[in-house]
C-alpha cells in the first residue's frame, strides 16, 4: 500500500514515519517548502523524542519520502491521510476547516483510481459526509472517506502511535475497513484494540475523549482551589480518588490549566457543534470557562506571594511550553502569565530545554540558556513545565537573592522538605 500523508506537522510527520517503520511506502507532503527542504536534509522541524532516528532510518531504507508536490503524491497513492491543522476560528469558535477542504479539492483533481481518504485531523461530526459530497459531485471513480482520529500525545507521540490504547476506524465500507485493519495489524495484533464504528461516531469519539480529559483536569484544578483554602494537599485527594477504578488516577494532577493545540480548540469546537445540532453541552462550556479563568487564580497567587510588589522584581520561568517533551507553545499558560508580569514592571526571564521561543514578541522577556544563570538573580522562580531536569534542583541554593521564593505550578517537590530546608516554596492546591 502506498500511503500519502498531507500535512507534515506533529501528527502527520509522526504517523507517516511510524507507518514507514512498519514497512509501508510513505510520502509526507507539506505546502511549507522550507519544512520539506529541511526534512530532505534530515533537519526535523519539531521536537519529538525518538522521531529523528526513525526518520533517518526510514529515509535510508527508501520507505519514507518528503515532497511539496501534492498532485503527484495523491495520484501515486492508495491511502491518503489528511493531517492538516484544524485551528479554532476566532470569530465563530468553530473548527476552521479551510486547510482540510483545500486538501480535499487537491484530492478531487487527482482522483485517478480507487483511494481511501482518511481524516486524521480532528474534524467535527459530519465533516466526512461533506468531504464525500465534494468528491462525489463530478468524479465517477470510486473512493471511500474514513474517519481515523489520532490520539497521540506530543512528547510521547512515537510510543502512543506504536502502542495505541485503541485504533478507531469510522466507515461503512467493508473494503476500506479491511484495508485499514490490515495496515494497523502490526499495532493491534497484541491488544486487539481496533474499534470499528460509523464515520460520524469516530469523529465524535475524538471530541468526546478530549472534552472528557479536559473535564478531569479542570475538575481537579477546582478541587485544588478548595484544598488551598482548607489546608489539604490536593495530591492526597488525587491519590485517594484515583484508587477508585471507576475514576482512574490519570489526568488528576492539579496545575496551571490545560493548554496545547488540542484541548482548548476541541472543547470549543465541540460546544459549537452541539449548538449546531441544537443540544447544550453545559458541562463542557463550564470546563472551558473554568480553564480560561485559571490563569487569573495563578496571578492572584503570584501577587500574594510577592505581596503585590512585582515592579522591578526578577521573575524566572523554568519551562514555558505547555507540557514537557515538546516545543509546542500553543495555549501555554506562560503566554498569559509572562505578558501580565511584564506589564506590572517585572523583569522576566526563562530557561526552556527546547530553546528560545519567539512567541512572547517582547524584547523585555529574556531567554537564558541554562538553569543556573536563569535563576541566580531571581526573586521568584516559577516552575511552569514539568521537564525532568527541573525535578532534582537544589532549591535551597538556586538564587543568590536573600528572600527568593518558588512557585511550583507542577507540584514537583515536597512542601514539608522545603519547609525543613527553609525554602520559601509555594505549590498548587495546598
Ligand atoms: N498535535 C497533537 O498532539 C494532535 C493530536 C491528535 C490530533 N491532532 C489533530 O491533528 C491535526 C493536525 O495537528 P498538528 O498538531 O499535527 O498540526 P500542525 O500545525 O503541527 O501541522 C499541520 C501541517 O499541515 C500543513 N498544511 C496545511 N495546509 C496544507 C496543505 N494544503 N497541503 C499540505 N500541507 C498543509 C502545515 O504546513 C503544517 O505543517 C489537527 O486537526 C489536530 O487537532 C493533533
Amino acid at each position: 500500500m502506498k500511503i500519502c500523508i498531507i500535512g507534515s506537522g506533529y501528527v502527520g510527520l509522526v504517523s507517516g514515519t511510524c507507518f514507514s517503520e512498519l514497512g509501508n511506502k510513505v510520502i509526507c507532503v507539506d505546502n511549507n517548502k522550507q519544512k520539506i527542504e529541511n526534512l530532505k536534509k534530515g533537519v526535523i522541524p519539531i521536537f519529538e523524542p525518538g522521531l529523528e532516528e526513525l526518520i533517518i532510518r526510514n529515509v535510508k531504507q527508501k520507505r519514507l519520502n518528503f515532497s511539496t508536490d501534492v498532485n503527484n503524491s495523491i495520484r501515486n497513492s492508495d491511502i491518503i491521510f489528511i493531517c492538516v491543522g484544524t485551528p479554532t476560528n476566532k470569530n465563530s469558535n468553530k473548527a476552521n476547516l479551510k486547510y482540510v477542504y483545500k486538501v480535499v479539492s487537491d484530492i478531487k483533481k487527482n482522483l485517478n483510481k480507487y483511494k481511501i481518504i482518511v481524516t486524521k485531523s480532528t474534524v467535527p461530526v459530519t465533516t466526512g459526509d461533506q468531504i464525500e459530497k465534494i468528491l462525489e459531485s463530478k468524479n465517477k471513480i470510486k473512493f471511500d472517506v474514513v474517519s481515523n482520529p489520532e490520539f497521540l500525545r506530543e512528547g510521547e507521540a512515537i510510543r502512543d502511535f506504536m502502542y495505541p490504547d485503541r485504533v478507531v476506524i469510522g466507515t461503512d465500507s467493508k473494503k476500506a475497513n479491511n484495508i485499514l485493519k490490515n495496515l494497523y495489524l502490526p499495532l493491534i495484533k497484541k491488544t486487539n484494540r481496533y474499534f470499528h464504528t460509523t464515520r460520524r461516531a469516530a469523529e465524535l469519539i475524538k471530541y468526546a475523549s478530549n472534552a472528557f480529559l479536559a473535564t478531569k483536569i479542570s475538575f481537579i484544578n477546582e478541587i485544588a482551589n478548595l484544598c488551598e483554602n482548607t489546608n489539604i494537599d490536593v495530591k492526597e485527594i488525587s491519590a485517594g480518588i484515583g484508587l477508585d477504578n471507576r475514576i482512574g488516577d490519570r489526568f488528576l494532577r492539579a496545575g496551571p490549566g490545560y493548554g496545547g493545540s488540542c484541548f482548548p480548540k476541541d472543547t470549543s469546537a465541540l460546544v459549537t457543534t452541539s449548538k449546531q445540532f441544537k443540544t447544550n453541552l453545559s458541562i463542557v462550556k463550564s470546563v472551558i470557562n473554568s480553564n480560561k479563568s485559571r490563569y487569573k487564580i495563578l496571578l492572584n497567587k503570584i501577587n500574594k506571594i510577592m505581596k503585590n510588589k512585582l515592579k522591578s522584581k526578577n521573575i524566572t520561568f523554568l519551562g514555558v511550553t505547555f507540557k514537557p517533551g515538546t516545543d509546542d507553545m500553543r495555549e501555554a499558560a506562560s503566554l498569559k502569565l509572562i505578558p501580565y508580569l511584564i506589564n506590572k514592571g517585572s523583569n522576566v526571564s526563562y530557561y526552556e530545554p527546547t530553546g528560545i521561543k519567539s512567541n512572547f514578541n517582547n524584547n523585555k522577556v529574556k531567554y537564558i540558556n541554562n538553569i543556573k544563570d536563569a535563576c541566580k538573580k531571581a526573586d521568584l522562580i516559577i516552575i511552569h513545565t514539568e521537564w525532568n531536569e527541573f525535578k532534582q534542583l537544589n532549591l535551597k541554593k538556586i538564587s543568590n537573592k536573600k528572600n527568593y521564593k518558588i512557585y511550583d505550578l507542577r507540584n514537583l517537590y515536597s512542601p514539608e522538605k522545603m519547609k525543613k530546608n527553609k525554602v520559601s516554596y509555594f505549590s498548587i492546591g495546598r
